[in-house]
């Protein structure tokens, strides 16, 4: 049985054959619409969310199979104090496969160790959110034609944010591939991704606090939100939440063929006038994220 905790659970061919089975999932849409019948999805969501949560229910009904779930910590047993270990031995005898999403740095790795079902990270603090990653490697996938020979802007809450820190660790594997980190100091990439992932796989990479200058020699700019959520100082959340937005404007500095990702949910980082660039692909990025879930659950599974 195999889980998915980080993008480094699958090598470099695994991730090839799980991005084509997803582009195969969107060609074939009803080849596949049979193939989870009789099984069950929990999504176990300790924290808010709209994608990731919907998405792999919809992934799941789209396969033909079921789902039941909690979307907040409030309305399960662990407002009752009921332990992530406890809370994944009675799922695993409600579902065949599971999705959980936890404030908690490595809440998904503890239920893994106690579970009888695959259990996928749907995002644990601000560690990691590999299920974001397959999803933004598919869009780049899909769109640039390539996951190798890219310039990529990472830009706003690199400190926090685990979209960003599961994004390096999966395309550090690829070739040719550079890094312009743009965050204000406050918000700059951890130690651990600095020096654990990029220097120690000689990836180039630049941190500028500068956006617009960054710009003209990129091939994706991922944007992220501030998360209010992870600060525990209101007035430096304040501070820092507007840093960074992109504007019509400023699109100007862009080449024109660079890419717009961004995990969602937007605040302020990106002006909605964007939206209609034709290089603006986070909506796009969306649809790609339910495709790249089911071809997910088919594969752990064991379903193809
Ligand atoms: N991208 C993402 O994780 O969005 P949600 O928080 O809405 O799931």
């Amino acid at each position: 049985m195999r889980h998915l905790l980080s993008p480094m659970d699958f090598s470099v061919e695994e991730l090839d054959k799980l991005l084509q089975l997803a582009s195969d999932i969107e060609k074939n849409p009803d080849k596949y619409k049979h193939m989870c019948e009789g099984k069950k999805l929990a999504t176990l969501f300790y924290e808010p969310s709209t994608r990731t949560r919907l998405s792999f229910e919809s992934a799941m009904l789209s396969l033909g199979g079921n789902v039941l779930g909690f979307s907040s910590a409030d309305c399960s047993s662990a407002s009752k104090g009921e332990s992530v270990s406890d809370t994944i031995r009675i799922i695993s005898c409600y579902a065949d496969i599971c999705a959980m999403r936890h404030p908690k740095e490595g809440a998904p790795m503890v239920a893994a160790s106690k579970s009888s079902i695959p259990v996928i990270n749907a995002g644990d603090g601000g560690h990691e959110h590999p299920t974001q990653t397959l999803t933004d490697l598919l869009t780049i996938r899909s769109l640039k034609g390539r996951l190798d020979n890219l310039k990529i802007g990472l830009c706003g809450d690199l400190k926090f944010g685990r979209t960003v820190h599961s994004l390096i660790n999966a395309l550090v594997r690829y070739k040719n591939i550079s890094f312009v980190l743009i965050s204000p100091t406050e918000l700059r990439i951890p130690d651990y991704i600095r020096e654990d992932v990029l220097e120690a796989n000689n990836i180039p990479y630049e941190e500028v606090e500068n956006l617009e200058e960054a710009m003209s020699s990129l091939d994706i700019l991922y944007m992220t939100r501030v998360q209010r959520e992870r600060f525990f100082n209101e007035d430096e959340y304040i501070r820092l939440k507007d840093r960074y937005i992109l504007t019509k404007e400023k699109m100007n500095y862009a080449n024109e063929n660079m890419l717009i990702l961004h995990p969602l949910p937007r605040v302020n980082e990106i002006s909605v006038e964007v939206d209609d660039d034709p290089r603006a692909v986070y909506f796009k990025q969306v649809q790609y994220g339910v495709y790249v879930r089911m071809a997910l659950i088919l594969t752990l599974l064991e379903l193809v």
